[in-house]
């Protein structure tokens, strides 16, 4: 039997963050015009689908996830017309756009927000969720948001609360009502028709709140470090069972078009993340895996992990993979440049969809900003935890030029100050560079289905090295990565090892002919084609 993949499947995805990719017009923020002007730079790293974070009009209190209108784009990215450019020069390139859809909340500039707040009698009232003061008064319960403090806030003209998961200036809207639905599938099938690929649902645990608006309990491991948002188990504000009929209502709209993707943001245990894929055909595609994000690095725990995520899939569940993104420390922060290197090795050659954030194939890692440049609300209301987001949205480094080739202006947030040597165009030219090791295994990836839709067998941890087998129509690769400093032997248990290394981290054993057991040095990553 011939089994065929979808796109999304056997391709990976490039998150862009589109104030920091490229700046056409020397204000300073990126734009649409620079993304299409570094198309050609996408297609030759070689991934299929390009993932942008949201490019409506905003008034950027959450810099674009507080959306004042869902079908338009803010002038700062460009117009409709050079969203369509995009679509166009992408697809002439066989690339794929995935927009994000922020369904959970608008901006407080919404018209339809700005319509519901007027008055209780409005008839937009309902689309979002208004309460009266707890019996003695103030908030109706103890909800918090996810951005410091109570997710209530008080309306002194219509003598309500609203509540917001995020920050006030981001109120909920109410998923229960059908006439929120419809609109919002509306705004799906506006982007649909005009040729995005799918969507990125953004806060998807959020969409529905418990009715009885109980309140969430005490969280008993909580650490202050973590903010403030962590002290309550959030039971009754996210994952709440109603939002998986939302989820296949969203399923619905998007397979009426061909070939289309539902990606959801879920920052959930494993246990409850691939129930987002629901019964077949009703969940999403990709719920989103961040638990590369969230475990330490260390080749136990990674490989307890991929079992775990392996086992927990439904039989019709995609796997997929994400290393760094928008809202985290970068991968190369969290462990180190050496390091970097051999989880770029895991993250593209697991089985399932990885998704790639912008900078890390460069080896970018998070800047700090100093308190008067902090621009991240979240750090502006819960200074000094680190909680802030500024560092791993910091412009992209394209070349030795003055900030790096992303502005002529002054860029939005100041660019790492080691860009002269890691940038694009200098990387390019070295054949042993991040950049280099990045293409050469997304190419492999492309050249060998085996790494990405082939089968994964774990093939054991033995003191830092983690390795495992992917396999498909007779072609077998082991993937042995070792997770420290410190060289390492590794003989697979139960293996006859006889085969080519395919690749190396350090881009130099390619050929070497490989049997018994391996040697591998300090942070080094290996694949090997088995005979
Ligand atoms: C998601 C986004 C994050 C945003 C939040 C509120 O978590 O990834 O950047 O701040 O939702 O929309």
């Amino acid at each position: 039997m011939i089994e065929t993949y979808f796109w999304w499947q056997s391709g990976s995805i490039y998150h862009i963050y589109p104030r920091s990719f490229m700046d056409s017009n020397g204000d300073g923020v990126g734009d649409l015009a620079g993304i299409i002007e570094r198309l050609d730079y996408v297609d030759w790293l070689g991934v299929d689908a390009v993932w942008i974070s949201p490019i409506f009009p905003s008034p950027m209190a959450d810099f674009g996830y507080d959306v004042s209108d869902y079908t338009a784009i803010h002038p700062l990215f460009g117009s409709l017309h050079d969203f369509d450019r995009l679509v166009a020069a992408a697809h002439k390139r066989r690339l794929k756009i995935i927009l994000d859809f922020v369904p959970n909340h608008t901006s407080q500039l919404h018209p339809w927000f700005v319509e519901s707040r007027s008055s209780c009698a409005n008839a937009r009232r309902n689309w979002y969720i208004w309460c009266d003061p707890a019996p003695g008064g103030g908030p109706p319960n103890n909800w918090l948001s996810v951005f410091g403090g109570s997710a209530w806030e008080w309306d002194e003209a219509t003598g309500q609360y609203y509540y917001h998961a995020y920050l006030k200036e981001q109120p909920d809207l109410n998923w229960r009502n059908p006439e929120v639905q419809e609109a919002m599938f509306d705004v799906m099938r506006f982007w649909l028709e005009r040729g995005v690929a799918g969507f990125r649902v953004d806060a998807l645990r959020q969409l529905i709140k418990d009715e009885q608006l109980r309140d969430n309990p005490p969280n008993p491991a909580y650490r202050p470090d973590q903010g403030p948002y962590h002290s309550l188990l959030p039971i009754y504000t996210t994952d709440r069972p109603e939002v998986l009929e939302i989820v296949a209502m969203m399923r619905r709209v998007i397979d009426s078009y061909a070939e289309r993707v539902l990606i959801g943001e879920l920052y959930l245990p494993i246990e409850r993340l691939v129930a987002y894929y629901g019964s077949d055909g009703t969940g999403c595609h990709l719920p989103f895996n961040f638990h590369l994000i969230l475990t330490p690095w260390d080749a136990r725990r990674i490989a307890a992990l991929i079992d775990a995520y392996e086992a927990a899939l439904p039989a019709h569940g995609w796997p997929n993979w994400v290393l760094s993104n928008h809202d985290n420390p970068r991968i190369a922060s969290r462990v180190g440049p050496a390091q970097a290197r051999v989880a770029a090795m895991l993250l593209l050659t697991l089985r399932g969809t990885p998704t790639i954030y912008y900078g890390d194939e460069i080896g970018m890692h998070d800047v700090s900003i100093p308190p008067e440049l902090a621009q991240d609300p979240w750090e502006k209301n819960v200074p000094g935890l680190g909680l802030g987001r500024d560092p791993e949205r910091t412009p992209m480094q394209w070349d030795t030029g003055p900030n790096a080739g992303f502005t002529a202006g002054t860029p939005w947030l100041p660019l790492a100050a080691g860009y002269p040597t890691v940038n694009v165009a200098t990387e390019r030219e070295d054949p042993t560079s991040m950049l280099a090791l990045y293409r050469r295994l997304i190419m492999l990836r492309r050249a060998e289905p085996a790494l990405s839709v082939g089968s994964y067998r774990p093939a054991g941890v033995s003191g830092d090295v983690l390795a495992y087998l992917r396999e498909h129509e007779g072609r077998r690769f082991l993937v042995a990565l070792n997770l420290s400093h410190a060289p390492q032997q590794f003989a697979p248990g139960g293996l006859r090892l006889h085969g080519r290394a395919a690749l190396s981290t350090f881009l130099d054993r390619e050929g070497e002919h490989v049997s018994d057991s391996l040697v591998l040095r300090g942070d080094e990553g290996l694949i090997v084609a088995l005979d």
